[in-house]
């Protein structure tokens, strides 16, 4: 199912619990505003690259919009404007004082060199600052991006707006960043684990987990879960997939992946096929990659 008519019907069905107004339920699945933007910049070799990012605005009732700004090959409105949705429901079930919104650029991050995704990221700043802003729309890294991104972000936005470094979170914290950011959204994994774990009389400690994605949330996932005494049988993520039943060495893993781009060819386990990672015998698994998953294939 398509990543927005599975979110819609969710809400649907949500709203139809809480005995939602059918015209408040109608409004509140059109988003706020949906910008489609052309992005060409030219490559190292001096060729032109095109390239299609988005930002969709959900929804601004309780406060500036947030989201995520992400950098992949797979990335389409539909999807964009699902995660945009999600955005308003969490900050609203969170209770915090912001609305929904979600961004992205369909490229593959990993074919690109720095320069590459510096012009490319400054492009797309220039197309969409006069939507985003401190008070209106707060874009945070998300799959594909990173604090170097929205540090490009602050300083782009900046030549329009005058110094605002609090345009974009998840910034590096010599520009203004928040300490702990980097670790926070796999702390939250942490965290969320441990409470479902609580409720069927268990905790971290003595757990087999699997994780999908080895890259901000799943690699600090791991890194937590594993100082907590869990076990991280398996790892996967966009170069392979490794196994070790009793428990991968996540500080080594970390290195090799610094180094290797990737957790192929690490030494410490034995490679798997990835398609297979969602399958494999464990107590938790752990989706820290793409969305859309766990379905009924
Ligand atoms: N970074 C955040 O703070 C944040 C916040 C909220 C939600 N999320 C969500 O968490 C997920 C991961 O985001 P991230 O920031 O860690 O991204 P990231 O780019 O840092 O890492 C993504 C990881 O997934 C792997 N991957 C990509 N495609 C894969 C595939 N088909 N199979 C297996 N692995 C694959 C990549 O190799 C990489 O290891 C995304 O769904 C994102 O929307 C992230």
């Amino acid at each position: 199912m398509n990543a927005l008519v599975a979110t819609n019907r969710n809400f649907k069905l949500a709203a139809r619990l809480l005995g939602l107004d059918s015209k408040l339920e109608n409004s509140l699945l059109i988003p706020f505003r949906e910008i489609k933007v052309e992005c060409t910049i030219p490559k190292d070799d001096g060729t032109l690259a095109s390239f299609v990012g988005f930002r969709i605005q959900h929804d601004n009732a309780r406060g500036p919009m947030k989201g995520g700004i992400r950098y992949h090959p797979e990335v389409d409105p539909d999807e964009v404007n699902a995660l945009a949705q999600l955005m308003t429901w969490k900050t609203a079930v969170a209770n915090i004082p912001y609305g929904g919104a979600k961004g992205g650029i369909g490229c593959d991050p990993g074919e690109l060199s720095i320069s590459e995704l510096e012009r490319l990221t400054r492009v797309f700043t220039q197309k969409i600052h006069d939507l985003i802003g401190v008070h209106t729309d707060v874009p945070a890294p998300d799959m594909g991006t990173n604090p170097q991104t929205m540090a490009w972000i602050l300083d782009e936005y900046s030549k329009f707006h005058g110094y605002s470094p609090a345009v974009v979170t998840g910034k590096p914290t010599d520009l203004g960043g928040s300490l702990g950011r980097d670790a926070a959204t796999g702390r939250g994994v942490l965290f969320a684990t441990e409470a479902l774990l609580h409720e069927h009389g268990k905790s971290i400690a003595g757990q087999g987990f699997v994780v999908q994605g080895f890259g901000n949330v799943g690699s600090w996932a791991a890194q937590l879960i594993s100082e907590n005494g869990g076990k991280i049988v398996a790892v996967s993520d966009i170069t392979g997939a490794i196994k070790n039943s009793k428990g991968l060495d996540i500080p080594s893993l970390l290195k090799h992946t610094k180094e290797n781009r990737g957790v192929r060819g690490f030494s410490g386990g034995d490679p798997i096929d990835p398609n297979s990672i969602l399958t494999e015998d464990c107590d938790v698994l752990i989706p820290a990659a793409l969305g859309g998953v766990i379905n009924r294939e």
